[in-house]
């Protein structure tokens, strides 16, 4: 039964109030802004293409809207959770308040799925973008110092045997590691450190780059619509999932990447000035503008240029190409604006990671360590730097494709137990205070568990194969620190109400 012991939502509302070491610095637009800083990124620059050639073609406008609505049910749902337990722990500590410390710690340990590994796989992303960027004018990194020494093919035939899953496929590429991947996440550590206000100011600097960018493409694109390259828009079927309904379901599971980042806003509640206002905001505010967003650019690019043209890493450029010399101009302009983007992208997962370990070592289910905070800047400067290491490690070292599979899949998770959690607090604390309330909460809650359940299913096997190699890892550690050192156990072994932890 200790595993499923809980911590009371008053004691974590009491616990926000009264922790002052970060700092309160963040208003609605700053928490906007840093929600659009994570969302738009290596997903509608990188992603988008390939997804309307192969999946959907123009139908890829669809595709983002399905998957906005999945993210809409989880939105809703993390706006509540968040406005009513305002600490950085996020979908950790929500999870702690309803279902108890074990899947707490289960979704904490995911999550990091979620946040480092996004960095990583951002910072890849990034680093095609600079080298693409900077070969404009002529300068040419050697391809060896910008990519992944490995790439991974999970062998068709392995079924779910995980020795196979896990050391076949993987294909030398003759490149040593991804130096530009390296070098940007040491950059956005060192800022991180310094401070929350001054990550916030870098963000929102980087996210109106990105936004001015984006709206710019979208009106010199409507100039060129050719409503020809719409026809037919959902294209017929050639098999499961290429194109036809079907394809358009498979691309919204291949473009929900795009949506991740959103709840990352929640990570920040304690550097929040007003949460119970101001985190609702933040978080249905930036998943709302990166829908439209998203939507226009879709449409403009499936509308500028056929969607069997769009199978490659920048569509984005690729389409202003179709445009002729004549806006030619617009294209460096496209790559600093992916630059921008993937680089806000990038500091938001790494702001997010360390506050959901500075939670979880406050709570005692990880070493002190990851709970100290630097006496000048106030920042989670240990748990920061590791971060970092880590990020970077996995952004040199491992394929693009790889990392944002394991992303997605981490996040879906997370969103599937937020939304079972605020369903069963609704019952098990009908009365305690929430500033926000998801409407319909016995429909919205259920639908977002089946919605990211769902496009968890389908993700590939070896994907799932890593989640749960990942569980398996955090479950030892559970057992071995987590559980001996929690806080709450201790506390209530000392208040003698429950039994020792054996
Ligand atoms: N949503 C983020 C991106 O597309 C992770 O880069």
């Amino acid at each position: 039964m200790n595993l499923l012991r809980r911590k009371s939502v008053t004691d974590l509302q009491a616990e926000a109030e009264g922790d002052h070491s970060l700092k309160r610095a963040l208003g609605p637009i700053n928490l906007t802004m840093l929600g659009i800083g994570a969302v738009i990124g290596a997903g509608i620059f990188v992603l988008t293409g390939k997804a309307a050639a192969n999946y959907a073609g123009p139908a890829i406008v669809y595709s983002f809207v399905l998957a906005g609505i999945a993210c809409a049910f989880a939105g809703l749902c993390y706006a509540e959770f968040a406005a009513m337990i305002p600490v950085s722990g996020s979908a950790y500590t929500y999870g702690y308040a309803t279902l108890g410390e074990f899947v707490a710690w289960i979704i904490g340990w995911d999550l990091i799925l979620e946040y480092l590994f996004a960095a990583s796989t951002v910072a890849a992303g990034w680093s095609e973008y600079v080298v693409s960027f900077l070969q404009e004018f002529g300068i040419v990194i050697p391809t060896v110092f910008t990519s992944a020494p490995y790439n991974h093919v999970a062998p068709p035939d392995a079924g779910w045997n995980m020795w196979r899953l896990f050391t076949e496929g993987w294909v030398s590429t003759g490149a040593v590691l991804n130096v530009p991947a390296m070098i940007i996440v040491t950059i956005i550590t060192i800022l991180l450190v310094i401070g929350i206000k001054e990550s916030a100011h870098f963000n929102n600097v980087v996210v109106a780059i990105k936004l001015g960018v984006i709206l710019l493409f979208i009106a010199v694109g409507v100039a060129y619509l050719n409503a020809d390259n719409w026809q037919p828009f959902v294209p017929p079927s050639e098999g499961p999932g290429k194109f036809g309904w079907g394809g358009v379901l498979r691309a919204a599971g291949v473009i929900f990447f795009a949506y991740i980042g959103f709840d990352a806003v929640s990570t920040a509640a304690q550097e929040s000035k007003r949460p119970q206002r101001d985190m609702p905001i933040g978080i249905l505010g930036s998943l709302a503008i990166c829908t439209v967003l998203y939507i226009a650019v879709s449409l403009v690019l499936t509308g500028i240029v056929k969607y069997d043209k769009l199978n490659v890493g920048a569509p984005v450029a690729v389409a202003i190409d179709s445009l002729g010399h004549g806006v030619a101009w617009l294209r460096p302009i496209i790559k600093i604006g992916a630059i921008a983007g993937l680089s806000s992208v990038i500091l938001v997962m790494m702001l997010g990671q360390p506050r959901i370990f500075y939670t979880m070592s406050k709570d005692g289910l990880l070493p002190p360590f990851f709970s100290r905070v630097h006496p000048k800047f106030r920042t989670p400067w240990l748990a920061q730097i590791l971060t970092g290491g880590v990020a970077m490690l996995l952004g040199g070292l491992f394929p693009i494709g790889l990392l944002g599979e394991l992303v997605s899949i981490g996040t879906l998770l997370a969103f599937v137990i937020v939304c079972a959690g605020v369903f069963v607090l609704r019952f098990t604390d009908p009365d305690i205070r929430r500033p926000f309330r998801t409407p319909v909460f016995w429909l919205v809650c259920p639908l977002g568990v089946f919605f990211c359940g769902w496009l968890m299913y389908g993700l590939p096997r070896d994907t799932w194969a890593r989640l749960l190699v990942w569980m398996a890892i955090g479950f030892v550690l559970y057992f071995s620190y987590g559980r001996r050192h929690s806080r709450l156990a201790q506390s209530s072994r000392s208040d003698g109400q429950t039994p020792p932890v054996k």
